[in-house]
């Protein structure tokens, strides 16, 4: 059973917003209502990072659903198990027997083909991850102690090997938010833009084949979409993850009503970009502080005129009384990451 106790209402300036959510997860939980509850000191986390009072309670969660998975384990429900396992890491990742048995449990399962632990996009996939979980790490950090409430959307999710860092990365960090993942997964649109069709790396055929994960579902006898969803259901909860199988041209036409704390553009093309950028904006998404990751940024040979860097110029150009930027982070050789900020937040 869970208890209860007496929370501490603070009431310093500084306190008061991230105690407002305590209180209501408190009230929540008083009335019987555990999912809001847990919902409320997820809240309280993702404004003040590991908030006590909130890390406090939802461990309280955490303990009773590490015990409800031993229970649904020891009744050979595995499968059980493990999504209670997930759950309970999530609600407390510094509870060693929870990871420890997490492991277990899917070390214990088949082995099968995991696209989401493939490096599909890079030919040296130990230096790339030492690269991304750095850059990715590093900008979640920004995100989750600097109080940027908000979800982690993901453009260009191929096989969803970034998307897992990710969501490792969310979990290890106690950040509590939601993963959109959008992706045609049939790879980039045919029909490209003229200035997409100008552009060096198109125009030398770079990206030509390999962006269709369909054939790759074909292999494994499952749909991409899905397929990445269940895999990293094991990471964190099914519930926060969310995948946008399309064009973004049409999965961007449905408001999303969720503000963005950070924007993974892996898309590699101007208007893919240019897609993304507005319609954010246009959903009113974006906010002061949304970290912004463009993995393209140093294609075509960092022209301006090209790809992500000229998407963010026109993005931003007609903008310049709402939004500027500041770097934040180069990595690799192709990538970097800049924040962004509202004129009148
Ligand atoms: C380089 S891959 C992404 C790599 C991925 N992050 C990983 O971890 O391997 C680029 C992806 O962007 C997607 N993409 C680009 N433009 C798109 C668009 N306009 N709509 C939907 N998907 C798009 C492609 O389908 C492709 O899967």
């Amino acid at each position: 059973m869970l208890s209860s106790t007496e929370l501490e209402v603070l009431d310093t300036p500084d306190d008061r917003r991230v105690d407002r959510f305590v209180v209501e997860a408190q009230r929540a939980w008083e009335a019987g209502n555990s999912v809001k509850a847990i919902d409320g000191y997820c809240q309280a986390l993702r404004l003040v990072n590991r908030y006590p009072p909130a890390k406090r309670e939802l461990d309280k969660f955490a303990k009773s659903f590490f015990a409800d998975a031993i229970s649904a384990r020891d009744a050979g429900d595995t499968e059980g198990a493990i999504v209670l396992l997930v759950r309970s890491r999530e609600l407390n990742p510094d509870s060693g027997e929870v990871r420890d048995e997490l492991k277990r449990l899917l070390a214990s399962l088949t082995p099968g083909r995991d696209l989401t632990t493939e490096c599909l996009a890079m030919p040296d996939a130990a230096r790339a991850s030492a690269i991304y979980r750095e850059a990715i790490q590093t900008c979640m950090e920004f995100v989750a102690y600097g109080g940027i409430s908000g979800e982690i959307f993901e453009f260009g999710v191929l096989g969803g090997w970034t998307a897992r860092i990710f969501a490792e990365t969310m979990v290890d960090l106690h950040y509590p938010a939601e993963l959109y993942l959008f992706d045609s997964f049939t790879g980039l649109p045919r029909d490209k833009h003229a200035l997409d069709q100008a552009s060096y790396d198109v125009s030398r055929g770079v990206w030509d084949e390999e962006m269709d994960v369909s054939r790759l579902g074909e292999q494994i006898g499952e749909k991409v979409p899905k397929h990445i969803g269940r895999s990293l259901s094991r990471v964190i909860s099914a519930e926060r993850i969310k995948i946008k199988p399309g064009y973004f041209s049409e999965t961007l036409q449905q408001p999303l009503k969720r503000k963005a704390a950070l924007v993974h553009l892996d898309c590699d093309l101007y208007s893919s970009t240019k897609e993304v950028l507005d319609g954010l904006d246009e959903m009113q998404a974006l906010q002061d502080g949304t970290v912004l990751m463009f993995d393209d940024w140093n294609c075509h040979r960092a022209n301006p005129a090209f790809g992500q860097r000229r998407a963010l110029t026109e993005f931003l150009e007609p903008r310049s009384d709402r939004y500027s930027i500041s770097s934040f982070l180069r990595y690799g050789f192709n990538s970097a990451a800049f924040i962004l900020h509202e004129k009148s937040p």
